[in-house]
């Protein structure tokens, strides 16, 4: 363990709250130093399940968690309607945020939240854990060359699982007064990301989404698709796709006038230690068209880390920056989680006016 590890502290025992503790643990300069259920109970059935060491302080409450003074950053995996409350508490304790997607209802909840960031000198980061598997960074490298793919026309993404009977009826993320959002915050948030990522983070002109979607019976988003348009300098046109009703894939496709990408895996990996991509450039027909010139070029890309851990270590070491060395939070992670959380409200707004574009 390093000298002086960022302390955590993780309020909410949601499934996902176990592979962020086990991240945390991971992590070089990170130590989980507390967790917070509603109840102890709750809190205590959690420490067990994940064998969380004696060290870890286990509160009956959020509260506790947010008043430690022992806790320098807090992860939030409560229900999308929860997190303006917990987030502004949380950075106005002067904690540090590691902050579930979807980030809020909508980017005047997240403004909120990042300007509480910003007044109290914590950093911001959601939990997007993809963009951070050094497989993102070597893909990036490849579409920055400029004659491997050359200027992207195409990009298509998606995230769907299908969910139980149970799912249906009792998760909070089909629940119109805890995760509103439904299909498209928990899964359409990672393909915009995608979308927005394969852009350098240039913001579409519109979003327009499809008419294909499906709601339940109150309402809350269970499958959608959407468009994105590009305009300048260079047209690019997106689509994405997201549903709790079709089996598991995450796709991500890009395509550019020369050459193109293929993942299946882009937001989970099939594999912690290692992912893969799949490329091909100029390819042609052979005579006849029997057949083509090329077959895909894969790229593996090692992982020494899972890519959960590369981002709390990616947090601790901003944290690190700002508590031991005075250095200011960085805008990256706030300004790349603000414009995706717009996008995504574009396309609800889109859905909610009967498909039609929204302008950005
Ligand atoms: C851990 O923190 C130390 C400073 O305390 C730093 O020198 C080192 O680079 C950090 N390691 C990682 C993996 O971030
Ligand atoms: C999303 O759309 C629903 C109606 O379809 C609306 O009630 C809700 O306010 C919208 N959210 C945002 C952020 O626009
Ligand atoms: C397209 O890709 C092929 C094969 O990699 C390469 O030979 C060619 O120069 C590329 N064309 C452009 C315009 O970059
Ligand atoms: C836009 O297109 C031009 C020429 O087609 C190309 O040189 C440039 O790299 C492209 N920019 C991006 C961001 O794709």
């Amino acid at each position: 363990m390093a000298e002086n590890p960022v302390r955590f502290g993780i309020i909410g025992c949601a499934g996902i709250a176990g592979k962020l503790a086990r991240a945390i643990s991971l992590a070089p300069n990170a130590t989980l130093t507390a967790i917070g259920s509603r109840s102890m109970e709750k809190a205590q059935t959690f420490a067990a399940k994940h064998k969380l060491p004696e060290s870890v302080k286990i509160y009956g409450s959020y509260d506790q968690v947010l008043d430690d003074p022992d806790v320098d950053a807090l992860y939030i995996p409560l229900p999308t309607t929860l997190h303006l409350h917990w987030a502004l508490l949380a950075a106005n304790n002067k904690k540090h945020l590691l902050l579930e997607k979807p980030t809020a209802l909508d980017v005047a909840e997240l403004d909120q939240i990042i300007e509480a960031c910003q007044s109290n000198g914590v950093q911001f980061m959601d939990g997007t854990m993809w963009l951070h598997n050094p497989r993102t960074a070597r893909l990036k490298l490849l579409l920055s060359d400029s004659t491997t793919i050359g200027p992207i026309n195409f990009v298509h993404s998606t995230s769907t699982g299908l969910q139980t009977d149970e799912f249906f009826e009792s998760n909070i993320r089909v629940k119109p007064d805890l995760d509103a959002l439904g299909a498209l915050g928990d899964m359409g948030w990672y393909c915009i990301a995608a979308s927005l990522w394969a852009k350098d983070y240039q913001l579409p002109a519109t979003v327009t989404a499809l008419p294909d979607f499906t709601r339940n019976a109150a309402g809350v988003i269970l499958s959608c698709s959407a468009s994105l348009q590009w305009d300048q300098p260079n047209q690019t046109h997106a689509t994405i796709h997201c549903s709790f009703l079709s089996h598991t894939t995450m796709d991500l496709a890009i395509c550019g006038s020369n050459g193109s990408v293929h993942l299946k895996d882009f937001i989970i990996p099939y594999k912690e230690t290692s992912a893969s991509f799949e490329f091909t450039s100029g390819a042609k027909f052979v005579d006849l068209h029997i057949g083509w010139n090329v077959t895909p070029e894969e790229v593996r890309v090692d992982c020494e880390l899972p890519q959960e851990v590369v981002m709390v270590q990616e947090l601790a070491r901003l944290v690190q920056g700002i508590r031991d060395c005075g250095s200011s939070p960085s805008s990256k992670w706030p300004e790349i989680s603000r414009k995706t959380q717009l996008v995504l409200d574009a396309v609800n707004k889109s859905i909610e006016l009967g498909c039609k574009p929204v302008c950005l």
